[in-house]
């Protein structure tokens, strides 16, 4: 689907989508109150839908996906915790280090394969404070990343996010599922996401990736944690006003735009299918179950992107000569195929 007609093929993310038309008109005629004073109707619609949809018994409503975790973290952890994620993690990674900055937290890093992590590797990356004589940090919160962005998209086993929970649980770790892409893994894997998320206290919930939303993220969890949340919001300057015009385009995006990801998911096997074949390329191809294809170069990938720019495919080059497909909402057929040819050429 593409309104926007354009020269160019923009894969550098799932993030540059535009709003589509029905969207805007939603937005436009969105009804809207003050959310700081918690009376917009639409952004209360928002919340209780994600919060029906998962499970949970709350919902909040903040700006990005950064900012949904950073909430997250901090209502889960005191200064001098320790958080367990893959060394993939976006919170790890690309959030500026806010779980130091913001919780005083540390970081105890597993070595999961492709972004996926084992229960077995999350019990020994737990560590707590007593019986350590005080040497260790507190090991309080595990945090899953599904799909796994750097594991090239790949999803969880629903076994491997039972037994992660059990194992976090029985160590007396709270747990957060960072689901910027979690409509992803659930139209990957056929789970519906208040059965994958059963057993995690928190989830984070993207509206402005796949789901083409300009503007947004959803955290979700018991009434408690949301009330604890929302303090936070407010001191991390993330109370907001008539956010409801940006809650419409959410409300949108998840009666409109959850199983249409169905179709990324197909295109971006056909790219990494045909890529893969190709001399110069390689790509994991049992790491590409959503809509991300990670390519890696046998040229230089800083080369390749500038020759894919003069094709019109737009993409970055990324660590360890790799480039990076990321297939969205506006991204056709006759895109996959432009993009494919501008692989071949190179
Ligand atoms: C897995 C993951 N989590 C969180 C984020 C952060 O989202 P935002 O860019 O809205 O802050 C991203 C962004 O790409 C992501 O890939």
């Amino acid at each position: 689907m593409r309104e926007y007609p354009s020269e160019r093929v923009d894969v550098r993310s799932d993030t540059v989508t535009q709003p589509t038309a029905a969207m805007r008109s939603v937005m436009e005629a969105a009804k809207v109150g003050d959310d700081v004073l918690g009376d917009d109707p639409t952004v209360i619609e928002l919340q209780n839908r994600l919060a029906k949809m998962f499970g949970k018994e709350a919902a909040l409503f903040v700006a990005s996906g950064t900012m949904a975790n950073a909430i997250a973290l901090r209502t889960h952890t005191s200064p001098g915790d320790e958080i367990v994620c893959d060394k993939t993690a976006h919170i790890y990674k690309y959030e500026g280090g806010g779980y130091a900055a913001l919780c005083g937290a540390s970081i105890s890093l597993v070595d999961g394969e492709g972004g996926i992590m084992t229960a077995e590797q999350v019990k020994k990356a737990i560590r707590k404070a007593e019986g350590s004589g005080s040497h260790y940090p507190d090991g309080t919160l595990v945090c899953v990343e599904n799909t796994s962005n750097l594991g090239g998209g790949a999803c969880y086993s629903q076994e491997a996010l039972d037994e992660i929970a059990a194992v976090a649980k029985e160590n007396g770790c709270a747990t957060h599922i960072d689901g910027a892409r979690i409509f992803n893994a659930s139209i990957a894997t056929g789970v519906d996401v208040a059965r994958m998320c059963r057993d995690y206290d928190s989830v984070s919930i993207c509206l402005s990736k796949g789901l083409g939303a300009p503007v947004g993220s959803v955290l979700v969890g018991s009434r408690e944690f949301i009330n604890k949340a929302h303090r936070w919001r407010k001191m991390f300057g993330g109370g907001w006003r008539q956010a409801g015009v940006l809650a419409a385009a959410g409300l949108h995006a998840i009666d409109h735009h959850i199983e249409r990801l169905a179709e990324d998911h197909s295109r971006a096997r056909v790219v990494a299918e045909a890529i893969d074949a190709m001399e110069n390329f390689s790509v994991d191809l049992d790491a590409v179950q959503s809509n991300l294809v990670y390519v890696n170069c046998k040229i230089p990938a800083s080369e390749v992107v500038v020759s894919l720019a003069e094709h019109g495919i737009d993409m970055f080059d990324l660590p360890y000569n790799r480039v990076r497909v990321a297939i969205h909402l506006h991204i056709t057929d006759e895109d996959v195929e432009r993009i494919i040819a501008a692989f071949a050429a190179q």
